[in-house]
């Protein structure tokens, strides 16, 4: 890759950013198809949001990605924002147009997108989310959007779901969101009768990969596919006991591929290349 005088600006803002492999997957990409654009990464703390956000404009960047802790805090910045980025409450994705800062969220899209390339198509099927933090909303949203028949949102802190539950409420069909309290009792009175499971908590993330969202003495209805938002490591202990079981499984890593490529065809106009942002990431994954 070579900076020129004309070379475009795009970027990760987050705290910490280091670990991210969205510099990798988006700097392949561009070099791809042949764009003179560069993706850095820009490390900024909580109490810099606002600076950094107005620098981007000074600077003439084309847009950003937006990390945790920052995906909520940048809301109020925005000139405008998407539907899905209003309903799902955050932003990862702005774009930068006349000094103007439109904010979307492509993790709803992304999630949807990772599933139908592993053939899973939501329509009419009976899901449960684990956990009801920023993952699970973009998670539900997308979810409804598809027509899922049903979701039941079970959260550690059921209050923090039923949250979840009144906002998203409305965008669901037939009002068919629930919630309650991930408990073992919880999951054996739903088990089989579920489609899929999702997981968008963080349990079973390097370095705590010995742990799992589903309880130990529950067993894994082997016609239910489970789906891992965590990618660190890659079958994690959750997808693991799913195969063993003999159920159908889908790991983390196509969300983050196909939310870092919305966010490309955002800024850029452009197709994706799926498969060499897929390498990129597999590469920095080592
Ligand atoms: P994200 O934006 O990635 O979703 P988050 O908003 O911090 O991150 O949400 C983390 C989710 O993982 C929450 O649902 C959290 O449950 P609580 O709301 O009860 O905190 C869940 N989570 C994290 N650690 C957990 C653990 N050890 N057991 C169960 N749930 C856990």
């Amino acid at each position: 890759m070579h900076i020129t005088g004309k070379t475009s600006l795009v970027g990760l803002i987050g705290w910490p950013v280091e670990h991210s492999l969205s510099p990798m997957m988006q700097n392949a990409a561009f070099t791809k198809v042949g764009l003179d654009w560069v993706y850095v990464p820009l490390p900024v703390r909580p109490d810099n949001v606002p600076q950094a956000l107005a620098g981007l404009s000074a600077l003439n960047f084309v847009g950003v990605n937006v990390t945790v802790p920052h995906k909520q805090a940048v809301m109020r910045y925005m000139n405008e924002l998407s539907d899905s980025a209003k309903i799902i409450g955050a932003v990862n994705t702005i774009c930068l147009q006349q000094g103007k800062y439109i904010g979307h969220n492509t993790d709803a899209t992304g999630f949807l997108n990772s599933l139908l390339e592993a053939n899973c198509h939501p329509q009419g099927m009976r899901v449960a989310v684990l956990g009801a933090g920023g993952a699970a909303r973009a998670v539900v949203f997308a979810l409804a959007q598809a027509k899922a028949a049903s979701v039941i949102v079970l959260n550690r802190t059921a209050e923090r779901a039923a949250f979840l539950v009144d906002d998203l409420v409305e965008t669901f069909p037939n009002n068919a969101l629930h919630f309650a309290a991930l408990t073992p009792q919880s999951i054996m009175d739903l088990n089989n009768q579920l489609d899929l499971v999702v997981n968008t908590t963080s349990v079973g993330m390097s370095p705590n990969i010995e742990d799992c969202p589903w309880p130990s003495d529950v067993a894994m209805p082997s016609q239910t596919i489970f789906y891992d938002l965590v990618y660190r490591p890659l079958e994690t202990v959750f997808l693991a006991r799913a195969r063993e079981a003999g159920a159908k499984t889908i790991g983390g890593l196509g969300m983050l591929i196909h939310q870092g490529a919305a966010a490309f065809e955002r800024w850029t106009g452009q197709a994706a290349p799926i498969a060499v942002m897929r390498q990129a990431c597999m590469d920095g994954l080592g």
